[in-house]
């Protein structure tokens, strides 16, 4: 497919529809048969997560309950790390079945960040499913146990991701030409 551009960039087809589609349903079976009999919480981050958190809940079978939420991360006024706050999480995480869902992890900063709030509230299990995954820009390991690509460190959109507010609408998710 041509390139797209957006804003001053140019972007070339990297993963096609049919090639996302398919990944989330084999994402969706394992996640169905690993939650059987149980009814996870999926949490999806906010903004870039809400096309693969759509399709991916469109193909569970099991019992599950989703929400959104969006962080917002400031500078601590002591600590030398950020704060990350949770807008819009408002269930009791306590005994429950957690799957956090991200579009990508990149360096892992977010979640690291993240990870801490969810754990303090003591779930059952706390697992995360992303989208993309760019292994070779990690600076905070993290277990992903649902990945859908592992990806080359360059710059992507499409399928909810964005550059500077562009491209979420892609269907298709490109890479930086
Ligand atoms: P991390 O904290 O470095 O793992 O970055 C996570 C967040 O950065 C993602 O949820 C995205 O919003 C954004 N991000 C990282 N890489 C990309 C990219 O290639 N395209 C668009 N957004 C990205």
């Amino acid at each position: 497919m041509a390139p797209i551009k957006l804003h001053d960039k140019s972007f070339d087809t990297y993963l096609s529809e049919a090639v996302i589609q398919e990944k989330i349903r084999e994402l969706a079976a394992r996640i169905n048969a690993d939650y059987q009999g149980k009814r996870p919480l999926f949490i999806a981050i906010l903004n870039g997560s809400f096309m693969f958190a759509a399709d991916l809940f469109k193909h569970l079978t099991i019992d599950a309950e989703i929400c959104f939420i969006k962080l917002a991360s400031y500078k601590g006024m002591k600590s030398s790390g950020n704060v990350v706050t949770a807008i819009g999480l408002d269930q009791d995480l306590f005994d429950r079945d957690i799957v956090i869902v991200e579009d990508i992890v990149d360096t892992g900063k977010t979640l690291h960040d993240f990870l801490p709030k969810l754990s303090h509230q003591q779930p059952a299990s706390l697992r995360i499913a992303s989208l993309l995954h760019k292994p070779e820009a990690t600076q905070f390991p993290l277990q992903i146990d649902y990945v859908g690509f592992s990806i080359p460190n360059k710059f992507v959109v499409g399928y909810g991701l964005d550059y500077d507010g562009l491209g979420r609408n892609l269907k298709e998710i490109y890479q930086l030409a």
